[in-house]
């Protein structure tokens, strides 16, 4: 397989550039924790749902632990989310996603410093 010199090029210097803007490669985390749960979690979760109304500080940090080792895909495996596309949940929200939701949602937990909601 031949690639073009000018490809190669170009995304060598794309390297480059992000190397010397020091831009961190992943997201701040906390504010896309939270986001990303609203996106993703709220939609299915929020008060009155009938799935149960859940935000971090519904929570203990073991209980969310043991929910994300365990539970999120047995419970959402077979769960359609027609907000995005109409797949299984489990397959909507990818891994590093669903990392960011986890450390939002333990860092929220109820017995953290800091319980939250997810506004
Ligand atoms: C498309 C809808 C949908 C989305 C999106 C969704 N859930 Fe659920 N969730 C459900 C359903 C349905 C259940 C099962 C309720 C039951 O067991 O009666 C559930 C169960 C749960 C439970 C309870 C588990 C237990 O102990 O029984 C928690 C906690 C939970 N979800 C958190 C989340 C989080 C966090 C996210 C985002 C990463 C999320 N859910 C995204 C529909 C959804």
């Amino acid at each position: 397989m031949k690639t073009p010199l000018g490809i190669m090029t170009a995304a060598l210097v794309g390297f480059i550039a992000l190397g010397l803007t020091g831009i961190p490669i992943s997201p701040a985390q906390g504010a896309d924790g939270k986001e990303l749960y609203r996106e993703y979690c709220k939609t299915c979760h929020e008060a009155d749902s009938p799935h149960g109304e859940y935000t971090p500080m519904s929570l203990i940090q073991d209980q969310w632990t043991r929910f994300f080792d365990k539970k999120y895909v047995r419970k959402h495996k077979d769960v359609i989310d027609e907000k995005h596309g109409g797949k299984p949940v489990t397959e909507t929200i990818s891994p590093d996603d669903l990392e960011l939701i986890k450390e939002f949602s333990i860092k929220g937990a109820a017995d953290s410093e800091h319980p939250m909601t997810c506004g």
